[in-house]
């Protein structure tokens, strides 16, 4: 190799040898004792120093060649933060798995917690009635999914290590699911997807991009900060409205 490379011989120190001091003609230069490599395959049979993955890298690759049903049983099984100590069960998603529409929002309450199944309690029923309202229904076209698997004790917003090592399952949701349009449902759920710190107010009526696969992202407000603020929900209303839009466009 080194020969094709017009390189050959190559030269390597035996021994260690004081250097001369510079500028300091008294001090003889040490004799260099050298020894050709004679063949390149000396060199290319030297153990290579690759780095190993850390465990977290190992963790996120392992994560990102899953299928459904491992994805599944991963999850089901997770113990990589606390959150699972008080978890009844953790929560995937729910839904249509090649659906045009997906929505995220935040981490399993009680009910869902109870049931297995993202947005079953009163925030849910809410966003059953949203999807109704623009002609969609949950399982048909639509995939729910939450930024973290397993119920935040007493409802609490999931911390940002919790979200950040939930993060990958998300990942591989979007990635299996290829939706036309990822559905923000709250500040944490945006900013998960978006990678970024933001206001939902700001965010609001923008054509977001999740990185991974340039998949457009609407953001808008979670239905359970609806249910306590009555006058913001027709806000929400012309989210969906500019979501339909979009996913019209050719
Ligand atoms: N709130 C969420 O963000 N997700 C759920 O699944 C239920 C309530």
């Amino acid at each position: 190799m080194l020969a094709e490379m017009g390189i050959k011989p190559a030269w390597r120190l035996r021994e260690a040898a004081a250097l001369p001091v510079s500028g300091d003609a008294t001090v003889a230069a040490p004799e260099l004792m050298v020894e050709a490599v004679k063949n390149a395959e000396d060199i290319v049979r030297e153990p290579a120093s690759v780095p190993a993955m850390t465990a977290d890298a190992q963790r996120r690759s392992n994560i990102a060649a899953l299928d459904w049903d491992g994805l599944a049983s991963t999850v089901s099984d997770c113990r990589a933060c606390g959150l699972c100590e008080r978890r009844k069960q953790a929560v995937l998603g729910v839904g249509d798995r090649q659906a045009d529409w997906m929505f995220v929002g935040e981490g399993p309450g009680a009910e869902e917690d109870e049931r297995g199944e993202p947005f079953v309690g009163q925030a849910g029923k809410l966003l059953d009635a949203m999807l109704e309202s623009i002609s969609l229904k949950r399982g048909e076209n639509v995939y729910i999914a939450n930024a973290v698997k397993c119920r935040p004790p007493g409802n609490r917003t999931p911390e940002a290590i919790e979200i950040a090592t939930c993060r990958p399952y998300l990942e591989r949701q979007i990635e299996l699911v290829q939706p036309k349009l990822l559905i923000a449902l709250g500040r944490p759920a945006a900013q998960i997807l978006l990678g970024q710190e933001l206001s939902i107010a700001s965010a609001r009526r923008k054509v977001h991009r999740y990185a991974i696969g340039n998949i457009p992202v609407v953001v808008t407000y979670h239905p359970a900060y609806l249910l306590r603020t009555l006058p913001d929900k027709a806000k929400a209303w012309e989210d969906l409205c500019f979501a339909l839009d979009l996913v019209a466009q050719p």
